[in-house]
C-alpha cells in the first residue's frame, strides 16, 4: 500500500509547465497509460487501428515507454451499427452539415471555433455567442446525431415543459437545471433543430489539458458554407478528442508524474477532490430523482481553478473544478434502468446472465455508484485502465456466474490492479463496485466514508 501524498504544487502549474516543454505522448483505443521500462528505441511509432483510432507508443532512453490508450467511447461508437463511418468522420460530416442546414445559428448568432470532442451519440462545439452591444459568451454546442431519436428509449419525453418532443438529453438536463441545485450540473442555454439533428447549447467548460501533447492534435476541418445570397465562406476549425475531460486530465497528470516521479501513480489529494466533487454532483442528481446513466471519466469535465490572467485562485483552493457532462442516458430514477450508458465499464447487473436482467425494478442510482467506482478505480490504478474483468465481460469472455466466483460480494479486481491502493480507498471502491446493487452505499454514504475525509 502507498502512503497518502499531496502533489497539490502541481495544480499551482501551467498546463506547459505540467506536461514539460519535450516529450510526447500518445493515443489508441482505451483511456490508459501503461509503462515498461525496457525500451531503448527514441523513435514513436505511429499506427491507425482498425476502427480508425490513433495508436502510437513513445520510447526515450530515459523515460519509460508511454503508451496512451484512447477512452472506451471511441469502441463503443465502432460497435454501433447505424453508420460504417468513424466517430471522427460522423462528426466532421456533422459539423459540415450543420453550418448547410443551421447556417444563420452556426455563423450569425455563434461564432465556432473548434470541436472539442464527440462520442456516440454527438459531437460538441466550442462558440460564442453574440449577445447585444458586442458583449459574448462561451458556449459549447452539441450536435446530437437524429439517429439517438430513432430509439425509442432515447426520445422519450422525460417531463420537460416544452410541448414538443425533444430528445431526452435536451429534456433531463432542462429538468435538472430547474430542479438540481449543484453547480457541477452542466447549465442549459438553448436548443434548436433542423432537417439533421438537434442541437444542445450549454456552458463550455474545463481547460485544455493536451495543449502541450502534439500527438493528440487531430487534422483541422476546412470546409465551406454558402449563405442565402451566395456568399461562399471558408471555415477551419481546430479538432480535438476531448482535451477538457477527466481523461485527459488524467493523461496529463500521469505524464508529468512519470517524468518527475518515475510512476504512473497519480497523486491522491486531486483524486479525492475529484471524486468528492463528483459524488456530491451525482448526489444532487439523486435527489432531484433522476440517476446520470453513464458516469465515467469522459463525461466529468475537469478545470484548471485559476482565473484567466490572474494569480489568484477561484475558489480559494487549488485543487480543480468539475462538472458532470452528457446527459444522454439520464432517466427519472421511479422509471428503472434497463442498460448502462457504455457497455466497457457496465455495472454488472447488465451483464449477460444477471439476475437482475428483464425481471427486477433496477434503480439507476445505484449503477451511477458502481460507475463513480470504476472512475475512482481507474483514477488509483496504476495504469489508468478500467479493470480486466471489465474487458472481459465486454468481450463475453466472462459471464455473471464467472464473476460471482468464489462468493465475490464485490466485483473482481484483481491483485496486481489494486496492490498499491491506500486500504480505505479500496474498502470504499468495492462497497461501490458491490455486485448486488442494493449493497452498494449511497452518495450520502460514500461522502461520509473515512477516505473522503
Ligand atoms: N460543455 C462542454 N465543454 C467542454 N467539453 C465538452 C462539453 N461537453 C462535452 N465535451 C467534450 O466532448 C466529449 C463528447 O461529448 P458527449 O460526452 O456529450 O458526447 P456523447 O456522444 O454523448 O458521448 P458518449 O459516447 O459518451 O455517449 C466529452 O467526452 C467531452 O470531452
Ligand atoms: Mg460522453
Amino acid at each position: 500500500m502507498i502512503a497518502e501524498h499531496s502533489f497539490l504544487s502541481l495544480f499551482g502549474l501551467s498546463a506547459k509547465q505540467i506536461l514539460g516543454d519535450s516529450g510526447s505522448s500518445s493515443a489508441s483505443s482505451s483511456n490508459s497509460i501503461s509503462s515498461t521500462n525496457n525500451s531503448t528505441n527514441n523513435n514513436a511509432a505511429k499506427a491507425v487501428s482498425a476502427n480508425n483510432v490513433l495508436t502510437q507508443t513513445v520510447a526515450t532512453n530515459s523515460n519509460p515507454v508511454v503508451k496512451i490508450i484512447r477512452p472506451p467511447r471511441l469502441a463503443a461508437y465502432a460497435a454501433a451499427d447505424f453508420t460504417k463511418l468513424s466517430a471522427e468522420k460522423r462528426a466532421r460530416v456533422a459539423v459540415t452539415n450543420a453550418f448547410k442546414e443551421s447556417f444563420f445559428k452556426m455563423t450569425r448568432q455563434y461564432q465556432v471555433f473548434g470541436i472539442v470532442g464527440y462520442g456516440g451519440n454527438g459531437v460538441v462545439l466550442s462558440a460564442k455567442e453574440r449577445l447585444p452591444e458586442g458583449s459574448s459568451l462561451s458556449v459549447a454546442i452539441k450536435i446530437i446525431y437524429r439517429r439517438t431519436l430513432a430509439d425509442s428509449s432515447d426520445s422519450e419525453d422525460i417531463g420537460g415543459t416544452t410541448d414538443e418532443r425533444v430528445p431526452a438529453e435536451i429534456s433531463a438536463l432542462q429538468c435538472l437545471n430547474r430542479s438540481c441545485k449543484s453547480s457541477s450540473v452542466l447549465k442549459y442555454l438553448d436548443h434548436w433543430k433542423d432537417a439533421k439533428h438537434y442541437y444542445l447549447v450549454t456552458q463550455l467548460f474545463g481547460s485544455n489539458w493536451l495543449k502541450e501533447f502534439p500527438d493528440f492534435k487531430l487534422p483541422r476541418l476546412e470546409f465551406q458554407s454558402v449563405s442565402h445570397s451566395k456568399v461562399v465562406r471558408t471555415h477551419t476549425l481546430a479538432v480535438s478528442l476531448g482535451a477538457c475531460d477527466l481523461w485527459a486530465w488524467s493523461v496529463a497528470h500521469r505524464t508529468h508524474v512519470q517524468r518527475t516521479s518515475n510512476t504512473t501513480l497519480l497523486p491522491l489529494t486531486p483524486i479525492k477532490h475529484i471524486v468528492r466533487e463528483t459524488a456530491k454532483a451525482l448526489n444532487a442528481i439523486h435527489k432531484s430523482g433522476f440517476y446520470h446513466g453513464d458516469v465515467k471519466v469522459e463525461n466529468i469535465l475537469v478545470e484548471y481553478p485559476q482565473a484567466p490572467g490572474s494569480n489568484k485562485t477561484i475558489n480559494g483552493s487549488n485543487c480543480p473544478n468539475v462538472m458532470l457532462s452528457d446527459y444522454g442516458h439520464t432517466r427519472a430514477a421511479e422509471k428503472g434502468i434497463k442498460r448502462y450508458g457504455t457497455q466497457e465499464i457496465s455495472p454488472p447487473e447488465f451483464i449477460e446472465g444477471s439476475p437482475f436482467l428483464g425481471t427486477v425494478h433496477l434503480d439507476g442510482r445505484r449503477s451511477d455508484v458502481f460507475a463513480l467506482g470504476m472512475v475512482a478505480f481507474v483514477l488509483l490504478s496504476d495504469g489508468g485502465d478500467i479493470p480486466d474483468a471489465c474487458r472481459s465481460a465486454e468481450r463475453g469472455s466472462l459471464d455473471y456466474q464467472s464473476l460471482c466466483a468464489n462468493g465475490n460480494e464485490c466485483f473482481p479486481f484483481n491483485d496486481k490492479e489494486i496492490e498499491n491502493m491506500p486500504d480505505n480507498a479500496l474498502d470504499l471502491l468495492c462497497r461501490m463496485c458491490a455486485m448486488d446493487p442494493a449493497k452498494r452505499p449511497t452518495l450520502d454514504q460514500v461522502l461520509s466514508h473515512q477516505w473522503l475525509q
